[in-house]
């Protein structure tokens, strides 16, 4: 009996699979593309990526439109006796609409699963390597430009404390039926992330504020769709607003140790 990873060739999924595997525990990874076969919109290929899953970690790409599939998925691994899962969703997604994806998604998985955990991490630190951010400098030549002052605080956090996270509350049953907001130990500014990256081979080393319509231009040439646009331009806001600077202790409470700081993993991953 085994994990089943989803979005297993995704940032979070890709490293819980990993560490499951370093530790030497049964796992799957699984995706459109991964080694077993998931599409959320095909329901004929659900069963065979249940077969022998005990133990199940959801994440659904952002603003995708795909929560309800992946809901009526859980429901499907329920009736194959699947026991646990943990999902991951984002920071403040509690306090979106009652009918936005990802509260839906949350709202699912403690409804079907007596074994549940909810996983709320902030931006990722990665996001300046291999996600977001790096995308967008890579084609602006190393400069990231985002609708935000270069002032603007997040409490980034680091996806190795997302993964322990999320590892832990598929062993260990002290996690089941908690939420957990995952945030790093200090709110860190867009400047402050350029001067940490100076003289290293990090993506984004420079920074411009750009107003929102010169984001969505600059977006939808990426060939992004508009409902994720928008949701971009939500978290933002939410970014604008001091709201994505809030610190949790929530990886303290998860690992009982402390998150892992942005100079750190600046040192360790682009020095
Ligand atoms: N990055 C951040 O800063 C951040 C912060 C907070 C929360 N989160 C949340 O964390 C979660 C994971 O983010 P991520 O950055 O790891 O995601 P990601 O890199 O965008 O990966 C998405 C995964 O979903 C799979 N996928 C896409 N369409 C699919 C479909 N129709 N059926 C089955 N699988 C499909 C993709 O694989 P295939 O293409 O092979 O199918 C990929 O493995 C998301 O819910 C996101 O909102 C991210």
């Amino acid at each position: 009996m085994s994990t089943l990873v989803t979005g297993a060739t995704g940032q979070v999924g890709r490293r819980v699979l990993t560490e499951l595997r370093r530790r030497g525990l049964p796992a799957a990874g699984a995706s459109r593309d991964g080694e077993v076969r998931l599409d959320w919109t095909d329901t004929g290929s659900w069963n065979h990526a249940l077969e022998g899953v005990e133990s199940l970690f959801v994440t659904v790409p952002m603003a995708s439109g795909l929560a309800e599939r992946a809901g009526a998925f859980m429901e499907r691994a329920v009736e194959k006796g699947v026991g646990t899962a943990v999902l991951v969703t984002a920071m403040g997604a509690e306090s979106g609409p009652p009918d936005s994806e990802q509260r839906v998604l949350e709202r699912r998985i403690r409804e079907l699963f007596d074994q549940w955990t909810v996983v709320r991490p902030n931006w990722l630190d990665q996001d300046f390597t291999e996600g977001l951010f790096a995308r967008i400098a890579r084609s602006r030549r190393g400069r990231l430009e985002l609708p935000l002052s270069k002032r603007a605080e997040v409490s980034f956090v680091d996806a190795k404390d997302v993964t322990d996270t999320v590892v832990a509350a598929l062993t260990d049953k002290r996690h089941h039926e908690h939420e957990y907001t995952l945030t790093g130990p200090n709110p860190v500014s867009f400047r402050d992330v350029v001067r940490m990256t100076k003289g290293t081979e990090s993506p984004v080393w420079r920074y411009k504020k750009v107003d929102e319509a010169g984001f969505y231009f600059r977006a939808t040439n990426m060939g992004w769709s508009d409902r994720y646009v928008d949701t971009l331009n939500e978290r933002f806001r939410a970014i604008a607003d001091g709201k994505a600077a809030r610190v949790t202790d929530d990886v303290r409470r998860a690992l009982d140790r402390d998150p892992v700081p942005m100079a750190k993993f600046i040192r360790e991953s682009v020095l």
